[in-house]
């Protein structure tokens, strides 16, 4: 075979792998967009990982590349990493708990803004990246990469509970700004250096690592005024910054998979952000700048009634005899783990004939999708669940509303109370059903920290236990009427 035929035919299997690589993860995005092919979904997506893993292998094989030496000399090095990265992402994805997974979305987030920044690193330091075109992108990559990593890693603190207050003090944001404005003059004295015109007083390694310094400086600072429970929105605006930081890298790379990846990641990330924020009838920049806690501390008028306390069993009964029930299950569902023995409650409902249906609110839980996942681990069908828009009409005609460890998702005061954090949020109109019953534990808040007039309603009753046990108290009282057999 023609020798030149042989040499680039690397060159090409690379171009074929890394296209191949980004039609799966577009593929299997869009199979994630339904719970019904979600799984599979995220097979594809990590099969075109695997793909994209491999082309990278290839490279070395590649002697028309560049960068063939080096990965020849650091193959091994990259195959104890990914033995390593690999090992600890697959025991720390079977291990997590439901309630933990926002930690290890964050970390795992800053990991792919490190790995951008990263990559930023060799090419800056190495003195690959040439020209003010390159240099520029280079360093756009670098500088979002480093704040997602140092910003994503202070999420995962305070979500974790390691860092448990919003850090603010007088001029934050001027501070920030200024951070901001040296991070983007040391970058144009390295683009400028980069061009023959030197505006430092420093060789280019020590402006680079300076730029390094401020723009991981202001992942941190931009991070530590927010409130932790504001994390979530934040992780996904520092999920769009990783996918952008990976984009510009495969730019920097000429690498087509990067460059797809990246740009997925980031505009899905972008998306979720917004589609959060909206969910709690809040700004991306009311979410940045403002701390949700301490809006929270609002005066919040004397609320009427009175909180009227309901036994697990009579609770239980009163679903058996009813009609309709709709579920709408919230945070504290998951903290319990009481999903299966809400199933299996459901299932003696519907062998009673009762019509059961499962409201979900597009933010209840920490994360989206969170009682989505929750309700499928349990086997509930999918037919039975609905979102807010779907089911908000069917609650004035419905005998019981069961809320779950729900709280602000059914607040009243996000339609009355202008004064109220959660004003304006849309929620599930739970307090129009018949009967109303709360399973909760006490009188804890919600995220939102405020006081739920749904619980002093003349319709509502209040069922307190932790949300597993309560159930397995419901089940034993009606499998107790002995109507019908067990499910
Ligand atoms: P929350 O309003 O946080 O209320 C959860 C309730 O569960 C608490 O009032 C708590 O009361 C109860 N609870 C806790 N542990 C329990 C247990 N073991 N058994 C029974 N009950 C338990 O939850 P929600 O209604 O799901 O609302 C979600 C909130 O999070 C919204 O404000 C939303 O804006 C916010 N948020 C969500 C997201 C996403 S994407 N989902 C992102 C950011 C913010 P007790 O302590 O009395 O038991």
């Amino acid at each position: 075979m023609d020798t030149s035929l042989l040499n680039a035919l690397p060159s090409l299997v690379i171009g074929l792998a890394d296209l191949a690589a980004a039609f799966l993860f577009m593929y299997g995005l869009h199979r994630m967009a339904s719970p019904v092919t979600a799984s599979s979904g995220i097979f594809v997506a990590g099969v075109g990982m695997a793909v994209a893993v491999l082309s990278s292998f290839l490279v070395a094989f590649d002697v028309s590349s560049t960068a063939q030496p080096h990965l020849m000399v650091n193959i091994a090095l990259a195959l104890v990493a990914l033995a390593l990265g690999g090992g600890v992402a697959w025991w720390s994805g079977r291990t997590v708990a439901m309630t933990s997974m926002p930690q290890m979305v964050a970390l795992y987030n800053g990991m792919g803004g490190g790995a951008a920044g990263a990559i930023a690193a060799v090419e800056l330091f190495g003195g690959k990246a040439q020209g003010p075109t390159t240099l520029t992108v280079t360093l756009l990559g670098a500088v979002i990469g480093a704040v997602s990593l140092s910003g994503s890693l202070i999420a995962w603190a305070k979500l974790d509970g390691v860092i448990n207050k919003p850090l603010r003090f007088k001029g934050q944001q001027i501070v920030n700004g200024l951070v901001l404005i040296a991070t983007g003059a040391v970058g144009a004295a390295i683009v400028l250096a980069g061009v023959g015109l030197p505006v430092l007083a420093l060789t280019q390694p020590q402006a680079i690592t300076l730029f390094f310094a401020c723009a991981l400086a202001l992942g941190v600072l931009m991070t530590l005024p927010i409130g932790g429970a504001d994390m979530p929105v934040v992780i996904s605006i520092f999920n769009a910054f990783t996918g952008l930081a990976v984009a510009l890298e495969g730019f920097v790379l000429q690498n087509p998979a990067l460059m797809i990846a990246g740009m997925v990641v980031g505009a899905a990330g972008m998306l979720l952000t917004l589609l959060m924020a909206k969910a709690m009838n809040r700004s991306v920049s009311n979410v940045v700048f403002t701390n949700f806690g301490e809006a929270a501390k609002h005066k919040q008028g004397k609320i009427k009634g009175e909180l009227k306390p309901m036994q697990p069993g009579d609770a239980g009964i009163a679903m058996r005899y009813a009609t309709s029930v709709i579920i709408v299950p919230g945070y504290g569902l998951a903290v319990a783990q009481g999903q299966g023995k809400l199933f299996e409650f459901v299932k003696l409902l519907q062998a009673g004939g009762v019509s059961v249906k499962f409201a979900v609110h597009p933010v209840a839980g920490r994360m989206p999708g969170q009682m989505d996942v929750l309700l499928a681990e349990a086997g509930v069908p999918y037919d039975m669940i609905f979102q807010l828009e779907d089911i908000n009409d069917d609650f004035k005609t419905t005998d019981v509303a069961l809320v779950i460890g729900a709280n602000d998702v059914v607040n009243p005061a996000a339609r009355t109370d202008k004064s109220s954090p959660i004003f304006g949020m849309p929620i599930l109109d739970a307090d129009q059903a018949k009967q109303v019953l709360v399973v909760k534990r006490g009188e804890g808040k919600g995220y939102a920290g405020i006081v739920n007039s749904l619980f002093y309603g003349d319709n509502c009753h209040m069922v307190y236990g932790d949300a597993q046990a309560v159930l397995v108290q419901m089940i034993e009282a009606v499998r107790g009427l002995g109507l019908p057999a067990a499910a």
